[in-house]
């Protein structure tokens, strides 16, 4: 372990190379005592990840996983969308376990604000898409693509200005009202203003000092702490380089999440690159590799497959080692996390879909599979042949070492190799 922290050195991405959901809050919340800040980047309450906290399982969809450990200072970064009720909510939740997150949160006051409306919105643009193409993109109805379209169209609420606004009377609903008004113009939906303020106004009283002017204070710290990015969904679902249109509406690469937080491209001095063993997708779009017969539904269940967010079975397949290898050049990888080896412990082959570009049809080679449990398993030694064998077949198709490798649920169940 203490290699590969030499390793990563001060500034350390992680992030996912499929489609979401690789479980990278295993891998941060293993990193996460060894570095000082914990930073967010992009996206919101569309994220999820499963923190237990007091002995209870709870989801968490802004506060990054790596905030239960209590030395960290916890940043939400600028390209983020934020629904502070639900920030409030997960606040709460840790105040009632014992922690208090607030006097060690900074949020960046560039970031976004996600309002009730936008979610409406984001329900009403499915509906309308459904209703004209027969097709949906699948989305979490976080009101994460509305509240970038205002951002585009240069009429989102950002955190400082809210922030201010809520010092002078009737300004904030003032604000509101003529965004309102066009919302109602272009979707037929009629936003309740009033609402809106209380549920604002309520969660600054909260979290309204901890807003910041975030891009100097991060880069302050950055001479001398140690940062570690928490990356949100996945490369594949990036706005750009994705498979667009099924794709979430922000930049979730290393290079996304640097512009996110407005460091400098030259901070960042390693990215873990994510990757289940198998892969998943919720939501529509291709999936090349996808399986949807019997071996399908045996991943999901051994792997525990249905999203964190929303409950969604997730749709199960094969590993692509063509994205990994355009995940790991675009991200500029130095390690892998292989997550949930373990999950692929009872298949007699494996495919493997090469030639697939995350789009057209998957060419698949079929590697040897082990048979056995490695459930648990916390040396690459102890791995059975075949297992070690696909391990250095994702090494050499990708040119990128793989430092760690989930084996099982419990946070001790990690090979550490570097
Ligand atoms: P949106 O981000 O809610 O607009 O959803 C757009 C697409 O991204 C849908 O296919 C979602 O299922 C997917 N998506 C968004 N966030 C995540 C995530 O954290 N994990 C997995 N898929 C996600």
């Amino acid at each position: 372990m203490e290699k590969l922290l030499s390793a990563l050195g001060p500034v350390c991405a992680v992030i996912g190379a499929q489609w979401g959901d690789e479980g990278k809050g295993k891998a941060i919340d293993m990193l996460a005592g060894h570095f000082d800040v914990i930073a967010r980047a992009c996206g919101g309450a569309n994220a999820g990840h499963t923190i237990v906290v007091g002995g209870k399982k709870h989801v968490f969809h802004l506060l990054p996983a790596g905030s239960l450990h209590e030395h960290t200072r916890v940043f939400l970064g600028s390209g983020m969308v934020i629904h502070l009720p639900t920030l409030v909510e997960e606040i709460r939740t840790l105040r009632n376990a014992g922690i208090d997150v607030v006097p060690r949160l900074s949020i960046s006051e560039e970031a976004h604000i996600v309002l009730e409306y936008h979610k409406e919105v984001d329900g009403v643009m499915e509906q309308r898409r459904a209703e004209a193409t027969g097709g949906k993109i699948g989305t979490t109805k976080r009101g994460i693509g509305p509240a970038y379209m205002d951002k585009a169209a240069r009429t989102g609420l950002r955190m400082g200005e809210v922030c201010a606004l809520a010092k002078q009377p009737h300004a904030l609903e003032r604000e509101l009202q003529w965004r309102a008004s066009l919302v109602t113009a272009m979707f037929g939906i009629e936003p309740d203003v009033r609402h809106e303020c209380t549920a604002l106004l309520e969660a600054l009283s909260l979290i309204g000092e901890r807003v910041v002017p975030m891009s100097d204070l991060l880069h302050d710290l950055a001479q001398n702490k140690r940062i570690l990015i928490e990356g949100a969904q996945a490369t594949l679902l990036d706005i750009d380089h994705g498979t667009y249109p099924f794709v979430t509406s922000s930049a979730t690469t290393a290079a996304g999440a640097l512009q996110g937080l407005g460091l400098p491209p030259r901070a960042l001095t390693s990215c873990i690159g994510v990757a289940k063993a198998y892969c998943t997708r919720v939501g529509e779009g291709a999936f090349p590799t996808e399986e949807t017969g019997e071996r399908g539904d045996r991943l999901r269940e051994r792997g525990g497959e249905y999203g964190a967010t929303t409950g969604r079975p997730r749709r199960c397949g094969w590993l692509a080692i063509d994205d990994l290898m355009t995940a790991a050049r675009m991200n500029g990888f130095t390690h892998w996390n292989i997550t949930k080896l373990d999950v692929l412990d009872a298949e007699d082959s494996i495919p493997v879909g090469t030639e697939t570009h995350a789009r057209g049809a998957a060419h698949k080679e079929q590697l040897e599979g082990w048979k056995k449990s490695t459930r648990g398993l916390q040396s690459f030694d102890a791995l059975p042949a075949a297992a070690q064998q696909y391990i250095r077949y994702i090494e050499a198709r990708t040119g990128v070492p793989v430092a760690l490798i989930g084996t099982g649920q419990g946070r001790e169940d990690m090979i550490v190799r570097a």
